[in-house]
């Protein structure tokens, strides 16, 4: 038996939870708001939803599959699950290195952001964040943190290392304690917790009148219709489809990975439509409806709206780390609600980074034959090491350039491999079948012919139009910096060898299995 000795999930309730815990983080409650915001309002949301009937949720129940059916063979990542889709291909199991890769380019930066949103969780309780009152310093306070520059508030890095430390270790205590034990049990509560923090922000945001006297015009009503009123005029541009699309993969979590990892501890029985179809409504009602309901609104009635614009412009990290802060300090009982804030960007952090390290793990425990908490050991110390790139570089666009390429580019890419996988080569008939053993929920037949030609094209569009448009700059590194130029070219690099690190490793795993006599290319 393959797949004997591997871990599982130990109910129903619990992998929903870990997937959405995985697809809500800090996309739901940063990201998507200031790209709504910066992307015609309302008028986002029509590419916005094409994406997730279209993209996001056929994706999704794409990797539940493919990795529910990888794991019956034993394997938890995409060179084994491409590998047993396409026995007869040598070289497609090397194209799975991207969803080992790709979670780990996300980690290496995501784990830094998440622990400062531990950090400003501590920064409130102990009332050092609400002594700050104007922009300029909360500015500084930010930088300071950040190591960006030594001020009053803070002298160097140490402490936001510090913070780094701590946040990385619980990640890997919780992977170090594995899927039924860890993360299973983190995020039946985490998940919940989080979805109450929010529910709490929302409704104190909803009650927050118009409390600048001498802006009537800044109401909370007109918060929300700042959001939500539509500027069609911003569908004829191509970025816009682009922004929605990007923003459906992160936020979702598919076109990575991760999910399918998840999804590999499933028994061949278990429902995945019903279960991939709840987790995707879980994330989209943290997204839309708690999401969208707390930053920008609030952001509105203080600062009104070309202020708000141009925070949004200025960057999302502006937002959730300035902006936020400033708005609950006037609140009574700021440092209660900015804990609010800042643990519940925590809780949602944690649940998705360590989603994100479960790839990497996965594929030494399934391919290498590692046990796990020797595992946990050898991805933790490379991950660890890894990981002072965005610490120590901050301020040489390190994170933007991670972002791209794992965040954005590769996820795409992909996706477009899984999905002709899945429909072309699998064959979208078994492919159908396979999707439906055990399934709670027939999925509306149309999902064959999307699944089939519309997602896929949709995906190479998507690919081409950036190809088209995008190529020559990014390599070039037109829009980088002189003084950034040799960060971004070493990052570039360090990457580079990575996927090569991770081909070699494939290749070897596959040539160790070989000599023990199991024939890799039959079953
Ligand atoms: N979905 C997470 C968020 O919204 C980020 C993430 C992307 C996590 C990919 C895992 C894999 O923040």
């Amino acid at each position: 038996m393959p797949t004997a000795g591997r871990d599982s999930w130990a109910s129903r309730i619990g992998i929903i939870m870990a997937v959405a815990g995985s697809a809500i983080g800090l996309g739901n409650f940063l990201r998507f708001p200031a790209k709504a915001a910066a992307n015609g309002g309302g008028a986002f949301m029509i590419p916005y939803l094409a994406a997730l009937l279209l993209l996001g949720l056929p994706l999704m129940w794409v990797e539940w599959t493919l990795g529910r059916y990888g794991g019956g063979f034993g394997h938890g990542t995409a060179p084994g699950i491409f590998h047993s889709l396409w026995r007869k291909n040598r070289f497609i199991k090397y194209f799975g290195v991207i969803g080992i890769f790709g979670p780990l380019v996300i980690f290496i930066y995501y784990a830094y952001i998440e622990s400062w949103t531990l950090a400003y969780s501590f920064f409130s309780l102990t009332g050092r964040l609400s002594a700050v009152t104007d922009q300029q310093g909360m500015q500084s306070f930010l930088r300071g943190y950040q190591g960006l520059e030594a001020n009053s508030f803070f002298t160097s890095i140490w402490p936001a290392y510090l913070f780094f430390v701590v946040t990385f270790f619980i990640n890997f205590t919780v992977t170090w304690h594995g899927i039924k034990g860890g993360v299973e049990r983190v995020c039946r509560i985490a998940v919940p917790v989080l979805f109450a923090c929010a529910l709490i922000l929302m409704l104190r945001v909803l009650t927050l009148g118009t409390p600048n006297p001498a802006e009537p015009s800044w109401s909370i009503s007109n918060g929300f219709g700042f959001l939500w009123n539509p500027d069609f005029s911003t569908l004829r541009s191509g970025k816009i489809w682009i922004e929605a699309a990007g923003q459906i993969f992160f936020t979702l979590s598919v076109g990575i990975g991760a999910i399918l990892t998840y999804a590999s501890y499933l028994s061949k029985g278990d429902d995945v439509t019903l279960s991939g179809l709840s987790a995707t409504s879980m994330n989209e009602t943290a997204e839309v409806i708690l999401g969208a309901s707390i930053i920008i609104p609030a952001a509105f009635v203080f600062f009104g709206p070309d202020n708000v614009r141009a925070i949004a412009e200025s960057g999302v990290f502006n937002l959730g780390f300035v902006t936020m802060p400033l708005i609950l300090n006037q609140l009574v009982f700021p440092g209660f609600f900015g804990f609010l804030w800042f643990f519940l960007l925590f809780l949602a952090g944690v649940t998705s980074s360590v989603s994100l390290v479960q790839p990497a793990i996965a594929f030494l425990e399934d391919e290498f034959q590692i046990g796990r908490k020797k595992a946990v050991w050898i991805f933790g110390s490379f991950a660890f090491v890894l990981c002072h790139f965005p610490v120590f570089l901050l301020r040489h666009g390190v994170v933007d350039e991670l972002d791209f390429w794992g965040g954005t580019f590769f996820l795409v890419v992909f996706a477009t491999i899984e999905v002709i996988l899945f429909a072309w080569v699998f064959g979208i008939h078994n492919a159908w079948d396979e999707m439906h053993r055990g399934a709670d929920l027939r999925v509306p037949v149309i999902y064959k012919f999307i699944i089939k030609y519309v997602t896929p094209l949709f995906l190479l569009v998507i690919l081409s139009v950036w190809l088209w448009q995008e190529w020559m700059p990014v390599i070039l590194m037109e829009n980088v910096g002189a003084e950034d130029a040799p960060y971004v070219l070493g990052t570039r690099i360090v990457l580079a060898l990575l996927l090569t690190v991770l081909g070699i490793a494939v290749k070897l795993a596959w040539r160790r299995r070989r000599a023990r006599g199991e024939d890799v290319h039959a079953a």
